[in-house]
């Protein structure tokens, strides 16, 4: 491996340094849960890649440059003609972020009563699906539910099941296909051309519209070129415009591969489509030609989303994910396997044996990478996806017990991953010693970004 990112830090931004007295009082004081900790207490952010990523010279000066008139600005055809020349959709609308993004497609598209089907939905996905009155069904792929598997592409989703629902006693109730890329609820792992291929005929043969969730269509296409045949030497470009090209449109939050602090998009082929969708946004969001968005984030996307299609760039992003793998294996920490490129999802339930899925094992190994090195990150366990009774113990436990790592774009470097691996050491030598959690306080919707917790 004699990959390095093609850029260096010009301006930095200094992290905190605390002691386990003051983390172990400002995680009490969160209640157990790391979206309560303030940033400040922060040692190393690892609660999630979007909107966190590192923005260029070229980024910051297109940001000064940019034009704040309301309607028509240059800032807009500039996001407009970033985003024509990757997806070859006609209709490009800009949104502040990926949810609002949901929010006006499906208003448009889905009604009560139907179902949305995908590999997996994102959770801000899942709510606008069912704050509609529809239902959203996950049909992940078989190879997903082996953990250690190497299988190139985990994130797919499964093509007899999506038959099987187009053709059987539910398929009238079927509103759209969502296909996610990178599958971020599935372990990160990708999904292959040939597995959206087969999805969009099985989708146009029932006449059902099919749609990319492309919040990291770049790290698809870089996974995709490294594992798919007849995809070697290709571009990611390349692989990210036949993607585009075989669905009826997308949304995406541009705050993650687009390298940019905020912002979204919703491309679209079927123009009346479109003009629903304008003037939702319109009454919602904003004015066509900004959707939400300061102007200085438009520029920064249209920047944004050249610079994350560089094979350089992808290439040692790909490379420090693994290498961190490799570093949490050796350290005695099992992560979903084959590793993908956004973050790395440690397996809590086996490091943690001691404690029982009610004990919420994820959330106790995320407690302790903050107690032991002010590292956050999340849970993605029972605690998340698990079902609760009144009295808010566990009734169905997730399949997995989970903590995601997330890797903001270029912010880490190799000293900083050094040292979450040993941290990460540190834990697995005594794993006895971690306790579990029991939940104080937990609201009916969108539970994890406010419970509150405390220590068994
Ligand atoms: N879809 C996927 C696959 C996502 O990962 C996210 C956000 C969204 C949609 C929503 O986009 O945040 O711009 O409104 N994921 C972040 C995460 C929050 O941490 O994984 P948004």
């Amino acid at each position: 491996m004699r990959s390095f990112p093609p850029y260096r830090a010009q301006v930095v931004a200094e992290i905190p340094v605390t002691t386990r007295a003051e983390r172990e009082r400002a995680l009490a004081a969160a209640g157990y849960n790391a979206f309560n900790l303030p940033a400040r207490m922060v040692t190393i952010d690892l609660l999630t890649d979007s909107g966190t990523g590192a923005v260029s010279t070229a980024q910051e000066a297109a940001a000064a440059a940019a034009d704040r008139s309301y309607a028509g600005s240059d800032s807009f055809f500039r996001f407009r003609e970033a985003l024509s020349e990757l997806t070859h959709y006609p209709h490009i609308l800009p949104v502040h972020q990926g949810r609002a993004a949901e929010r006006v497609l499906f208003t448009s598209v889905l009604r009560a009563g139907q179902i949305s089907v995908s590999n997996t939905h994102f959770d801000t996905t899942r709510a606008n699906v069912e704050l509609l009155g529809a239902e959203a069904r996950d049909l992940p792929c078989a190879e997903f539910g082996d953990l250690d598997s190497l299988e190139p592409f985990k994130g797919n989703i499964n093509l007899d099941r999506l038959e099987q629902l187009l053709t059987g006693p539910e398929a009238d109730r079927v509103g759209m296909v969502l296909v996610t890329i990178t599958n971020n609820g599935g372990g990160g792992q990708p999904v292959s051309m040939a597995n959206l291929a087969a999805a969009s005929r099985l989708a146009r043969a029932h006449g059902v519209p099919i749609f990319l969730d492309a919040a990291r269509f770049a790290e698809n296409a870089w996974l995709v070129v490294q594992r798919e045949e007849g995809y070697a030497g290709k571009t990611p470009r390349a692989v990210a415009e036949e993607a585009f090209g075989l669905v009826d449109g997308a949304v995406a939050s541009l705050k993650k591969d687009g390298i940019s602090p905020m912002g979204a998009f919703i491309g679209l082929t079927d123009p009346e489509l479109a003009q629903r969708c304008e003037t939702n946004l319109i009454a919602t969001e904003g004015f066509r030609t900004y959707g939400g968005l300061g102007a200085h984030d438009l520029d920064r996307v249209a920047k944004g989303l050249h610079e994350v299609l560089d094979p350089h760039y992808l290439e040692a992003r790909a490379d420090e994910a693994a290498r961190l793998a490799q570093a949490a294996n050796d350290a005695g920490v099992d992560i979903v396997q084959p590793p993908g490129i956004h973050a790395l999802y440690l397996n809590a339930g086996r490091l943690l044996p001691h404690l029982p899925a009610s004990r919420f094992p994820g959330h106790s190994l995320a407690c302790e990478l903050y107690l032991e090195g002010g590292i956050r990150c999340v849970e993605l366990g029972s605690l998340y996806l698990g079902t609760l009774d009144e009295n808010n113990e566990l009734v169905t436990p997730a399949p997995f017990e989970l903590v995601r790592i997330a890797l903001p774009r270029r912010v880490y470097s190799q000293g900083h991953y050094e040292y979450v691996a040993e941290v990460l050491g540190d834990i697995a030598k005594n794993p006895d010693r971690v306790p579990g959690y029991r939940i104080v306080d937990a609201p009916k919707i969108l539970r994890h970004f406010n419970l509150r917790m405390a220590p068994v």
